[in-house]
């Protein structure tokens, strides 16, 4: 087996994440490569110490730029707050390194674009960590569409809720409150929360031509964790807009960090001519489906739990016997083993730089049009 030598940058929660699925990956996979944890970078020397002892990872750095210039690793994996995604992917992509990026790509599409030219150049391989569609049931679910139980497609319709900033105290920027500050994170729940959502309807639905949004900032002004000063809250707490695809099907996409209860209720719906589909996160082994071709009298929505195996639910005969479900972090796991398995194979399966690029198009169009009032195209990836 070969060795794919991993850079780590950022020990936080997707750090976690991704470090977590680099160790498992070939117990449960039989993959060409094995993933070395060879080292993890972040600027305080003492907390990714700590990290790369309790991880596993042989060294550290403390600079990314000594990272990308190693010429031990293979693979350069952001896991950092989205306004250094941009600077450090040129960069490991001009130093010919494979790169593995966090969501959202850029801060917007024009800079998403410059991380595109910039892996097309190098002619490296590249993903971003659209994981949710490497969850089996909504796998599944793009499964089922691909083979056309859904027929024509009407309606997509999803939201993604949470509730953790509502507190007028609660401060922006700086650690762990990076995504209130929008000159770390470049907008609010529309390119942290919504992004997901578009990456999986596009995924499952094909493109987004135009958009009509709404966004609000509940809270206009916070102190800043690093200033300590009262400052401008530029993100959007909350973003709502209708869309409509380029396979004539309308959409409805919701997000806010201020519905009180609701930690992460990623939910959506799909409804075709034949059939339609339900995911919810908080459920995420289930997937809830209508088949209006049913006989009449058992006609009626089926909770299938995902777990079969040869029966064709995606990724779980490598886990446990049937019955037993996984959760959220075989999510990554699965996204390093479709990745190596690219490698193996000589091919990118996605999310790519160029998926990514397409999101960012779509959330940028969606700030405008919230800010226009109007109707706004979604630029195309060429
Ligand atoms: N795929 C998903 O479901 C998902 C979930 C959460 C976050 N994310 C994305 O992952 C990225 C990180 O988010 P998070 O929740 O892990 O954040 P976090 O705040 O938990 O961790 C960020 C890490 O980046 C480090 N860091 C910041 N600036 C750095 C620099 N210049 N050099 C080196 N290290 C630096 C911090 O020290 C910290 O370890 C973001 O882009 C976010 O949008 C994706």
């Amino acid at each position: 087996m070969k060795k794919l030598n991993i850079g780590l940058i950022g020990y936080g929660f997707m750090g976690r994440a991704h470090a977590n699925a680099y160790r498992k990956v070939n117990n449960f996979f039989d993959l060409g490569h094995q993933p070395v944890l060879k080292s993890a970078c972040a600027r305080n020397e003492a907390n990714i110490k700590g990290f790369a002892k309790k991880w596993g990872f042989e060294s550290i750095e403390t600079d990314w730029r000594k990272l990308i210039a190693r010429d031990d690793i293979d693979v350069i994996d952001i896991c950092t707050p989205n306004n250094t995604h941009a600077e450090i992917a040129i960069a490991a992509a001009k130093a010919g390194k494979m790169i593995l990026c966090e969501k959202p790509l850029g801060l917007n599409g024009p800079e998403a674009e410059k991380m595109v030219s910039a892996v097309e150049k190098a002619r490296v391989p590249n993903m971003v960590w659209y994981n949710y569609r490497r969850v089996p049931a909504v796998t599944l679910a793009k499964n089922l569409i691909d083979e056309g139980k859904l027929g024509r497609i009407f309606h997509y319709r999803a939201k993604f809720l949470q509730d953790w900033t509502i507190s007028p105290d609660l401060p922006q920027g700086g650690a762990g409150l990076w995504r209130l500050d929008v000159k770390a994170a470049g907008s609010g729940v529309t390119g942290d929360l919504l992004a997901h959502c578009i990456d999986t309807a596009m995924w499952l639905n094909g493109t987004i031509d135009t958009v009509t949004a709404m966004t609000e900032t509940f809270i206009k002004e916070r102190k800043h964790t690093l200033t300590g000063k009262v400052e401008k809250v530029g993100i959007d707490d909350a973003s709502a807009f209708l869309a409509r695809f380029s396979n004539g099907s309308l959409a409805t996409f919701e997000s806010t960090r201020y519905a009180r209860g609701h930690k992460a209720l990623y939910t959506f719906e799909i409804n075709g001519e034949h059939a339609s589909i339900f995911w919810d996160l908080h459920d995420l082994h289930r997937l809830q489906y209508f088949d209006h071709k049913d006989e009449g009298k058992l006609r009626g929505w089926r909770s299938i739990h995902v777990t079969d195996h040869g029966g064709g639910h995606p990724y779980m005969d490598k886990w446990w016997v049937p019955g037993l479900q996984i959760g959220y972090e075989h999510s990554f796991v699965h996204q390093v083993a479709d990745f190596i398995k690219g490698l193996d194979e000589g091919k990118n399966p996605g999310p790519t730089f160029k998926d990514g690029l397409a999101t960012d198009y779509v959330t940028d169009a969606v700030l405008k049009s919230a800010q226009t009032g109007q109707w706004e195209k979604v630029k195309k990836v060429k």
